[in-house]
């Protein structure tokens, strides 16, 4: 279990381009926008801005905390600071959800691989309808062959670059990547807000309007920020466990927040303008980006270039982010089992592809999937549920109490500044950690149990 056969970041830049690498994906580029679209835009974006304020940045330094103390993945992190309890379960808890919400997460992902394929091959150069549209995108997903075919090719990627390791797999493909889809992101929302018309999508999408907050929106801007932020089951402990014990770590998690947060935002700029520009209402849903975009990418100019640096950016973004949930359940094999980290990976990720199939299956691929056990919902959504809300929201509560309660808010503040360098806030954290993000979260979780509701 030494720290020097884990692997490290090798250094602070290292670490903050694979920790915006799992944050920023298609949490970010695909369903902020949607849940944005859905929820009344500008009221919506503002809440979110401050539950990532208030309840977001908090946990990651929590999570971080946790990690760099112990050097060690969720489970071995919580046995470690509390032996003997039943803490380490919350980490067995958080290693089991990152495997499962990979395992739907990467259906998804495969469907980004497709339109990629789909965008290089010229699909959306020519005039789409809304229908021709809506059928592309049945037609793929519901391709029982296709839907698998490209979930598995997602996990191999996955696989490659995991096994490789921290600094050499990781940290090296994240180093390339960030930048990379920085840069699309920036291209592609210039073009989009110096669209005629673009402006108004702008308009809606920082202009908040405070008759839209309900509770509902509150919910979903809080379950957004958990989920976005890679919060509640233990990627940010187990990135923090490779966090080098010399570097700034609060500045740092901070960092990866105000990323995470502005990459939201940006996506948000390329898509409500290209929408407003040619007059399609923002509320699509699920489907905005897969359904909705394909029908204005010929009526942009330079519209196939478009198609294919979106869908580029998609791909990427999930690639960085299905990395991260490979590594919290690799990690927890290579310190629990002494597993060597190639074997890890091709076992558990091989694994997480036939778990994942039935997800693939959900989208018209297989009757059963599709309307699981004749509950009118199909299983990938119920993953989602399950998982993405139940226990992510779970595990960010349990999260909280523990490090502000049970390990302790001050000694968490001493591993934050074990660098050296006064973490500025400590007291106002010490505030967010032990009362609001445990009150908050709970009253979402008894909400969504008690409402069937979900975010
Ligand atoms: N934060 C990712 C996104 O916004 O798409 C999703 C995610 C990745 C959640 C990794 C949890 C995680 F551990």
């Amino acid at each position: 279990m030494a720290s020097a056969s884990r692997g490290q970041w090798s250094g602070k830049l290292g670490f903050i381009m694979a920790a915006s690498g799992s944050a920023i994906g298609l949490g970010n580029i695909w369903r902020f926008p949607y849940t944005a679209g859905e929820n009344g835009g500008g009221a919506f974006v503002l809440l979110y801005l401050i539950f990532v304020a208030l309840i977001g940045i908090p946990l990651v330094l929590a999570e971080l905390s946790v990690g760099r103390e112990t050097e060690l993945n969720p489970a071995g992190a919580f046995e470690k600071l509390s032996p003997g309890s039943k803490w380490p379960w919350l980490g067995r808890l958080g290693v089991l959800t990152g495997f499962a919400i990979l395992a739907f997460y990467a259906v998804i992902a495969g469907w980004t691989l497709w339109y990629l394929w789909e965008a290089l091959t010229g699909a959306f150069s020519g005039e789409i309808t809304p229908e021709v549209s809506a059928q592309m995108f049945t037609d793929m997903t519901s391709n029982p062959l296709l839907a698998i075919a490209f979930t598995a090719a997602f996990i191999l990627l996955t696989i490659v670059i995991v096994q490789r390791g921290i600094s050499a797999g990781i940290e090296r493909t994240t180093k390339i990547l960030m930048p990379l889809l920085l840069v699309i992101l920036v291209v592609l929302a210039v073009r989009s807000v110096t669209l005629p018309g673009g402006m108004d999508g702008v308009k809606y999408l920082f202009t908040p309007d405070f008759s839209k907050i309900d509770f509902p929106v509150v919910m979903s801007a809080i379950g957004q920020a958990l989920f976005s932020l890679s919060l509640g089951m233990g990627a940010m402990i187990t990135y923090g466990s490779y966090f080098p014990k010399n570097e700034n770590l609060p500045q740092s998690g901070i960092i990866v927040a105000f990323f995470d947060t502005a990459i939201a935002v940006l996506a948000g700029l390329i898509i409500f303008p290209a929408l407003f520009s040619v007059g399609i209402a923002p509320d699509g849903g699920p489907g905005l980006v897969f359904i909705v975009l394909p029908t204005i990418f010929n009526s942009l100019p330079a519209g196939g270039l478009f198609a294919v640096a979106f869908y580029a950016l998609l791909a990427i973004a999930a690639l960085t982010s299905t990395i991260s949930l490979l590594e919290v359940v690799v990690t927890y094999f290579i310190d629990e089992k002494q597993w060597p980290r190639k074997k890890a990976s091709w076992v558990l990720g091989g694994l997480c592809f036939v778990v994942a199939i039935p997800s693939a299956l959900a989208a018209g691929g297989s009757q059963f999937f599709t309307n699981f056990l004749g509950f009118g919902i199909d299983f990938l959504s119920l993953q989602n549920i399950f998982w993405g809300n139940y226990s992510l929201s779970i595990g960010a509560i349990l999260l909280a109490v523990f490090v502000g309660w049970s390990w302790g808010a001050p000694k968490a503040i001493e591993s934050l500044e074990s660098s050296g360098i006064k973490f500025q806030g400590s007291g106002l954290w010490t505030v967010l950690i032990r009362y609001v993000c445990p009150v908050a979260i709970g009253i979402v979780l008894i909400y969504i149990i008690v409402t069937g509701q979900y975010f």
